[in-house]
């Protein structure tokens, strides 16, 4: 049957980390960031100089993996990430952490691994869980599964403005380039690619800001209980 699970896809820059803890704080649920845990994975492999694709020792980093995903600080969106007991800050969420992210998350080895992580923490239900497979492969009982898209030039420019105010310097030219990059990257692997659930409701947020979409997502959210 379904879970009271909220599933919100779509490819970067799209909103959806706003949207999603907006919408978790609204419907007083846990957010579950899936893409902070792909990027955890990423900052191990560059800590200990491990390549991605080295299957060997990928399966032992992942062996010892405990990723541990605490609420955002008040007025953040992003969720605080501690990795063995060490919190990770802001290296998370750089463009090339984002680009190792969707390497290493075309790995069969670390799919498995992260997807088994995040329904273990989805088991009892009440999550709105955020990234590329969400409503697809790790909570296809979802009662309620969004995907979140906006054109790619306003996805680089909200991206830019995030970046920029953590204090990051950004090229939006090349930010621009980086997004359609990683989203084809993330549409054209084989296992578990980027792509809207059969059942999700696909809402385009060129147009619209933030708090609409969040709306948008709590009407529909009432209208199929
Ligand atoms: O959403 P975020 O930009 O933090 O995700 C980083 C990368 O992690 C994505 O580009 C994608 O390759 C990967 N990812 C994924 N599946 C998810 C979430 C993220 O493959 N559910």
């Amino acid at each position: 049957g379904r879970k009271p699970i909220v599933t919100i896809d779509g490819p970067s820059g799209g909103g959806k980390s706003t949207v999603s803890r907006l919408l978790a704080a609204k419907l007083q649920f846990t957010y579950l960031d899936t893409g902070a845990m792909y990027r955890a994975v990423a900052y191990q492999c560059r800590e200990q100089g491990i390549d991605p694709d080295d299957n060997a020792r990928v399966t032992n980093l992942l062996s010892m993996l405990r990723i541990t995903l605490l609420p955002p600080d008040p007025g953040e969106d992003d969720v605080r990430v501690l990795i063995n007991d060490r919190e990770v800050g802001t290296s998370l969420r750089t463009p090339e952490m984002g680009m190792l992210a969707s390497r290493v998350s075309a790995m069969p080895l670390v799919r498995a691994s992260l997807t088994g992580m995040q329904q273990e923490m989805g088991a009892a239900g009440y999550i709105v869980a955020e990234g590329r497979d969400t409503g697809t492969v790790v909570f296809p009982q979802a009662a309620w599964k969004f995907f979140l898209d906006a054109s790619p030039e306003v996805r680089a420019h909200r991206r830019a403005a995030q970046l920029r105010s953590k204090g990051m310097e950004v090229d939006e030219q090349a930010l621009l380039q980086q997004i359609v990059q990683r989203d084809k990257e993330d549409s054209e692997r084989s296992i578990a690619p980027l792509m809207a659930a059969a059942d999700a409701h696909i809402i385009d947020s060129t147009g619209l800001d933030v708090a609409e979409v969040v709306n948008l997502m709590l009407r529909i959210i009432q209208e199929n209980p």
